[in-house]
């Protein structure tokens, strides 16, 4: 038995007191008074040990070690995954540092703990904030069992180049949405109250602008204007901030040539004072760092008064703070005063979070107890069901009745590898692989990998197997896509087909000349051409956590509807990328799309359209828009206007539809997207049922930041759609006047 076990075992977790702003500035102000220079250095310091045992404790850095953590020079630790390592870190913190100042412990946790949920990108894709509110607040039940006070997440970075393998963890592409499902995600984390005992902090990332990395490659240059910057990037994580996350990730990247662990711009003028952020700001994973490989400076010393003049308070992993501060405060070159506001905001995190009550307050003794409860297995398979995209269905190929001999083929067919990136504290062996959720669902099927994801199965033997047992079916599904290996940090990839001998694998199947369904495993937009055109039925299964098999064969079976919608466009080939909704209009817009539109703006290979547009997703049912309306037609001030439409199901199955709201301006002061996502609303339908959706519009609606840069509408005419996905040309026309403005300037 472990050492520590039986102490752990007398902790006790009673409710902690609710402390106000006031009392904790009180608080944190007293204990600041008898704390020398060194220790609030110390609070600026977050260590990575690899194992953190008692004895022998390895970290990666002489500074972060038991002794440090003894002499107050240590304020967090990152990726401890046990209590017991939690427990020996924080006794020697409260019990052996002079102060006993508490340690706080962040983790990624970004799509569930111990119960996987689906990869962010899918659970996007049910454009749910509520159920992604409840599957954050399921990830921090299970976290704060752990020891785990803080996870590093959401990511709200825009994403538009699927090359990134960090496209999984986003919102896909579209900024209103990331702002909507971003604060979703706090929600549940933080339930707006740090010290309950179920509450874990959220650390929204990568501030700014990471999902624009220059060819979707890691930790790759960003550079943008500023106008696009505000429009696009920055209110995703604007909305995290008036959602009180606790703290702010500076990002890996220079943003117009200046790294962003040391951008001033980005860390104080506009966190800090355009948006008032109270929060701590920490570094990504050894960012500051990396400012010498960008070449700011080769002096770690003038990387500590860098990042803490421009606003970084806690460094992950690298230790300029620890090692240079105190010198560089002698040298007159940093003030007290500023590496105090920094220890500030660290201290009013841990009084938030209780750990000045309880230190211990996340350390159980048997945490399984907490952890993958029913009703929370229940609601990852909800939202797995939620996430998965139907993306065609010729002939209605699907639902499959289950009077038909299936041949499941594909390397993805049986693996319980299928959690996808930041995979939490989730366990390969409690996921149900696709056969299994088929079986599970009274399939009788024939399985087999056909070949592997990485295409090691050179003598082709696995493919050949799969061959013969397919030629006894009465329908193929194609279980394939990219490994789970492939999603997430360090993923990019230059090109984005399906991996391995997989193309050839599909191809052989073909010629079985049977309905074939491919079912897609993957963390981002692949090219998914051959298959679009080849074959029945394509299922955008993504990865999918725990309950991936039984999610996806209730999608089959047709006992789940499929209602998620691509909150990522869907390219043609690699050299389409960046291919998104909300695109510029260009002087040259081609009336055909392309290809070949001689002299406009247009490929000469292929349309300009992806293959699957943003809002794009089927259902067994259909769909019909009629009635579109609008309550005025024109608007000022802070009006508003509603516009409604009749949706009926036109099909034979119940479905979900989710309407999508989109404007776009006639005319600006600056040139703005072709479309704008401004809205959706879900609705369930009955066969034959018709309901009415509608939308307000109102000033902010209609508000882009304009050739003054202020966000505001112009007087103008706007067209207002309604319809199911971005690609919609269901519109009225709506008028806006600003009330300051005379109505004769129109
Ligand atoms: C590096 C990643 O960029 C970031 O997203 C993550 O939170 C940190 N490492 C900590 O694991």
């Amino acid at each position: 038995m472990n050492l520590f076990q039986d102490k752990i075992k007398q902790l006790s977790h009673p409710p902690l007191p609710k402390r106000g702003k006031e009392e904790i500035k009180v608080l944190v102000d007293q204990l600041m008074d008898k704390m020398t220079l060194r220790e609030k250095i110390g609070q600026l310091y977050q260590a990575a040990p690899e194992d953190a045992h008692i004895e022998g404790l390895h970290f990666d850095d002489s500074h972060a070690t038991a002794q440090s953590i003894k002499e107050g020079l240590c304020g967090s630790i990152l990726g401890i995954h046990t209590p017991e390592n939690a427990y020996q870190l924080q006794k020697i913190a409260v019990e052996e540092s002079r102060l006993g100042i508490p340690l706080f412990f962040g983790l990624d946790i970004i799509h569930g703990c111990r119960t996987t949920f689906p990869i962010n990108l899918a659970m996007s894709c049910s454009f749910d904030p509520e159920r992604i509110e409840e599957a954050s607040r399921i990830a921090a039940k299970e976290s704060a069992h752990t020891g785990i006070n803080l996870t590093f997440s959401p990511m709200v970075d825009v994403v538009r180049d699927p090359r990134w393998g960090r496209v999984m963890e986003s919102n896909g592409e579209d900024s209103y949405l990331s702002r909507i499902l971003g604060r979703a995600y706090i929600r549940g984390y933080q339930q707006g109250d740090l010290s309950d005992n179920t509450s874990i902090g959220a650390c929204v990332k990568h501030f700014a602008g990471y999902g624009a990395v220059e060819a979707g490659r890691e930790y790759n240059t960003v550079d943008m204007s500023d106008r696009h910057l505000r429009m696009y990037h920055l209110p995703a994580y604007k909305s995290c901030v008036d959602e009180d996350c606790a703290g702010v990730m500076a990002s890996f990247n220079v943003i117009n040539g200046v790294p962003a662990s040391c951008n001033r711009y980005l860390l104080t003028d506009i966190l800090r004072n355009e948006w008032q952020y109270k929060g701590f700001v920490i570094s990504d994973y050894t960012s500051t760092f990396e400012i010498m490989n960008h070449k700011i400076t080769t002096d770690k010393k003038e990387v500590a008064k860098l990042c803490l003049h421009a606003g970084l308070d806690h460094e992950m992993v690298s230790t300029h703070y620890i090692t240079y501060l105190e010198e560089l405060v002698k040298e007159n070159e940093v003030s007290v005063q500023t590496i105090e506001k920094s220890c500030r905001r660290i201290l009013t995190f841990k009084y938030q979070l209780g750990l000045f009550d309880n230190p211990y307050k996340n350390i159980y003794d048997d945490p399984e107890q907490y952890m993958r409860l029913p009703e929370y297995r229940k609601a990852a398979l909800e939202m797995a069901k939620r996430s998965i995209v139907l993306l065609k269905n010729d002939n209605q190929v699907l639902p499959l009745s289950r009077d038909k001999k299936i041949a499941l083929i594909g390397p993805a067919a049986k693996t319980n590898h299928v959690v996808g990136g930041w995979g939490g504290l989730g366990r390969i062996e409690e996921c149900i692989s696709f056969s299994t959720g088929m079986e599970n669902h009274g399939y009788q099927i024939a399985a087999h990998e056909g070949c592997s994801f990485e295409g090691s199965d050179n003598d082709g033997r696995l493919m050949e197997e799969a061959y013969q047992l397919a030629q006894d079916s009465d329908v193929i599904l194609l279980a394939i896509g990219e490994p789970d290996s492939l999603t997430g940090e360090a993923s990019s990839r230059s090109a984005l087909g399906l991996t391995g001998r997989q193309l050839e694998l599909a191809e052989k199947l073909k010629k079985l000349n049977k309905p074939m369904i491919g079912v897609i495993f993957t963390g981002r937009p692949l090219d998914l051409s051959w298959c679009a055109v080849h074959l029945d039925g394509l299922i955008l299964g993504w990865y999918l956590g725990n309950e991936t098999g039984n999610a996806l064969a209730s999608v089959i079976s047709g006992e789940y509807n499929p209602s998620g919608r691509l909150t990522i466009s869907f390219p043609r080939n690699v050299g389409q990328i960046p291919v998104y909704y909300n695109q510029l209009p260009t002087g040259r817009p081609s009336s055909t799309g392309g290809p070949g539109d001689l002299f406009k703006s247009c490929y000469t290979d292929i349309p300009n359209s992806p293959l699957y547009p943003f809002g794009y997703g089927l259902s067994y049912t259909t769909f019909a828009y009629s009635n579109l309306s609008l309550s005025t037609d024109c608007i000022t001030g802070e009006e508003e206007a509603v516009i409604s439409a009749d949706i009926t199901n036109t099909g034979n199955y119940p479905g979900k539809i989710i309407s999508q709201l989109f404007i776009e301006a006639l005319s600006f002061s600056v040139s703005r997207p072709v479309k704008e996502f401004k809205g959706f609303c879900h609705t369930d339908l009955e066969a034959g049922e018709t309901k009415t959706v509608q939308f307000a519009i109102t000033r902010d609606t209609l508000s882009y930041l304009n050739i003054n840069n202020e966000m505001t509408p112009e007087n103008r005419t706007y067209k207002i759609y309604v319809g199911s996905d971005s690609t919609t040309k269901n519109y009225l026309l709506l008028k806006y006047e600003l009330s300051e403005v005379p109505k004769t300037n129109l």
